[in-house]
């Protein structure tokens, strides 16, 4: 397998890296490239084997669609029928960015792409990268998430060389990924709009243009395996690492003495903290994935960190979540489903444990 360094984004129309990747997707190809959000694991789009080929490296099943990345509002169109105006206003306002629009399909697409549903996820992303790929070819890209499903997505490309080696064609190295969590996900099917998977574009700012836009209830809380969810990922435990997690709700002081003394019981324990807590766990596995109320930091390094926690194979990571906050939304989404949603309120636990925070 190929990696190409293209972390030089002045001559990107003419990098030979580019053209190679293009040329290899249009010949049924599987090319790992950086988008803003996270990496993606692209196919044509319109060739059924090759889309085939994305569900068999990530070991993805096969109800679960994938999102087809588009240059512009012109590939919206190319892509979906009954277009409402405000997939419009919302392309103008977002796009290229992380929202990903979906609508019903024209049937342009290989049917692997929708898995089988009669709407399609599309999106432009904004990454010089992405964007000179997508040209380059000249064809809508389905691409989900460029990890082995079920793990963390990747947001650099030595996450896609651990999960993906020997299974796809080449990756595209463009550097970290800004955003680090995946796209918005909004249906615009459904009345009222419904956020199904929270990303870089907030429910407030969906509502800017269609105000009476809704998360769907599976965002933040367990669906049942035999509930109808409306976006079929959203039944499956993504966006998890190896050991087990379980979210501390509760300050600072409480979460470390809690931890201090479960790790008394069991050293093999890891947390994920926030960079102002770190003094609390010293001589404990404790990766901080920012300053609490960054967001836009901690978003952008919560999948390396868990990645970076996952190695040292503990048995159960205690994370720091954000909770109830717009802004963080994608965020508590994404450690709620790691952690299969368990979370340990501490104010309902009258013994924290004594140990010296
Ligand atoms: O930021 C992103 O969206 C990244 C980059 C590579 O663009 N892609 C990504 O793809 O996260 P993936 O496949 O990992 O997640 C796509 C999500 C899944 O939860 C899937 O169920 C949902 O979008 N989805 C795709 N098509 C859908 C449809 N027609 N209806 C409902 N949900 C859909
Ligand atoms: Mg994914």
């Amino acid at each position: 397998m190929e990696i190409w360094d293209v972390k030089d984004f002045s001559k990107l129309k003419a990098n030979k890296h580019i053209q190679k990747a293009a040329e290899i997707l249009r010949s049924g190809g599987l090319v790992a490239f950086p988008t803003e959000t996270v990496y993606g694991l692209g196919a044509n789009a319109m060739d059924s084997a090759a889309v085939h080929r994305i569900f068999k490296a990530k070991g993805r099943p096969q109800d679960n669609p994938l999102i087809a990345h588009v240059a512009d509002v012109s590939g919206l169109e190319l892509l979906c029928r009954d277009i409402p105006p405000a997939a419009y206003t919302l392309c103008e306002l977002y796009w290229p960015g992380p929202l990903t629009l979906v609508l019903r399909s024209s049937g342009k697409v290989a049917p692997e792409v929708s898995a089988g549903l009669d709407t399609i996820a599309v999106r432009s992303p904004n990454h010089p990268v992405a964007n000179a790929l997508i040209s380059a070819c000249d064809i809508p890209i389905a691409a989900p998430s460029a990890n082995i499903s079920g793990s963390p997505s990747p947001t650099e490309a030595r996450h896609v060389h651990a999960d993906l080696d020997g299974k796809i064609d080449a990756i595209l190295d463009g550097g970290s990924c800004k955003v680090g969590l995946e796209s918005t996900v909004l249906d615009l099917v459904s009345d009222p709009p419904r956020i199904l998977r929270p990303g870089g574009i907030t429910l407030e700012q969906i509502k800017k243009v269609c105000s009476d836009a809704v998360y769907d209830e599976a965002v933040f809380s367990e669906v049942s395996p035999n509930t109808m969810v409306r976006s079929p990922g959203m039944k499956y435990r993504h966006y998890a690492p190896q050991a087990d997690m379980i979210i501390l709700r509760g300050n600072s002081d409480d979460a470390a003495r809690f931890i201090r003394s479960r790790a008394a019981l069991n050293p093999n324990i890891a947390v994920l903290c926030y960079q102002e807590e770190l003094p609390l766990y010293k001589g404990l596995n404790a990766v901080s994935y920012g300053p609490e109320v960054q967001y836009d930091i901690l978003s952008q390094n919560l999948y390396s960190a868990l990645r970076a926690l996952d190695e040292a194979e503990p048995d159960i990571i205690f994370a720091r979540c954000p909770e109830g906050n717009d802004a963080a939304a994608a965020i508590e989404n994404r450690l709620k489903r790691a952690s299969a949603h368990h979370i340990i309120d501490l104010s309902d636990i009258s013994d924290i444990g004594g140990g010296n925070t």
